[in-house]
């Protein structure tokens, strides 16, 4: 590593501590980003591979421009009347099936699956979650603990049991009836925390499981999971925080690479092309309890210039062909 870069990662552990992780054994001093390109401080060329953020491209043109114009304009919080949270939550939800029809904001992944387990609580009645193994779902308490990447087996809460992530390749279960099979560990599941006291909430998925691996869900599972879910009265949440705004190639949203509707799905990284910005896309029945007696607001979430990032997002897609 070069002195000048070995002296910035002194300075930032000092800084802020040595809880952050960085990427790659020798951490690169990205300066500038350009459409697919980075470069670093020597101006050193990077095609990124890896970009799961700048979904339009590093500093899209487009982008750029809607943010600062609205930035320039007015930027402040939902809980005054304006028109562009409208625009961006019709362009949204009219990518997803019809049930899908309510659009909540916020700023972070980990935000919105919080928010997306509250609603699942309210609605239900149960507080119980199933996730998959070597999940990530966010950094928040209740994120944390149902990111089995993350906590260790000994920390995981009562109130959430594991099922064996669908690996087709090198899983439990790989040969042609894998995906009936993997549903059914949800039936043990939810057997598990009915003998622990636990009611059933929801069983959240990251649809393209990223964290695992980036694995294809068999054809089939997710069907025969959310209806397994459905019938012992919890819903079934999909995270697209990493799948979702087409970046599976062949479909928007990674749910529909099956014949199913989730009930909520949750929404961030791509979406504001490196603005914050995340949502909760739901089905409006599941939000009667929850507006009634919760409410929602989010100082940042859906703020005019997070709406001018969303939008502009979508129009980039969109004119673009991507
Ligand atoms: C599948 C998935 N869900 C949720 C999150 C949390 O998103 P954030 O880091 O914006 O809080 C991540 C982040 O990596 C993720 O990969």
């Amino acid at each position: 590593m070069k002195d000048s870069d070995a002296n910035l990662l002194e300075r930032r552990v000092d800084l802020l501590g040595s809880a952050y992780r960085l990427f790659y054994a020798e951490p690169l001093h990205i300066v500038r980003g350009e459409g697919i390109w980075l470069f670093d401080a020597d101006g050193r060329k990077y095609l990124d591979m890896y970009n799961n953020v700048p979904h339009v491209g590093h500093c899209h043109p487009r982008v750029v421009a809607a943010i600062t114009e609205q930035l320039s304009t007015l930027n402040t919080h939902t809980r005054y009347l304006h028109e562009r949270v409208l625009q961006y939550a019709k362009r949204l939800t009219a990518k997803f099936p019809v049930e899908l029809d309510t659009a909540m904001f916020a700023c972070t992944g980990s935000e919105a699956n919080e928010l997306a387990m509250r609603i699942a609580r309210s609605s239900t009645g149960g507080t119980g979650f199933i996730v998959a193994q070597h999940a990530y779902h966010g950094n928040s308490k209740a994120t944390y603990e149902i990111s089995t990447e993350d906590i260790a087996e000994p920390e995981i809460p009562d109130y959430i049991v594991t099922v064996p992530f669908p690996d087709t390749f090198r899983g439990q279960y790989a040969g042609e009836g894998a995906a009936q099979e993997c549903a059914d560990c949800l039936q043990v599941a939810i057997e598990t925390l009915q003998g622990r006291g636990v009611r059933l909430a929801a069983f959240m998925i990251d649809t393209i499981m990223s964290s695992s691996g980036v694995i294809n869900l068999p054809a089939g599972y997710l069907s025969a999971a959310a209806k397994i879910v459905r019938d012992a009265g919890g819903i079934f949440i999909a995270d697209e925080v990493q799948p979702g705004f087409g970046r599976m190639g062949e479909t928007f949203w990674g749910f529909e690479a099956d014949d199913v509707v989730p009930d909520i799905v949750t929404l961030g990284k791509p979406m504001g092309n490196g603005y914050p910005l995340s949502g909760v896309i739901a089905q409006r029945r599941l939000l009667d309890k929850f507006s009634a007696t919760e409410g929602y607001f989010n100082t940042f979430g859906g703020s005019p210039v997070a709406m001018a990032a969303g939008l502009a997002v979508l129009d980039v897609i969109e004119s673009e062909a991507l």
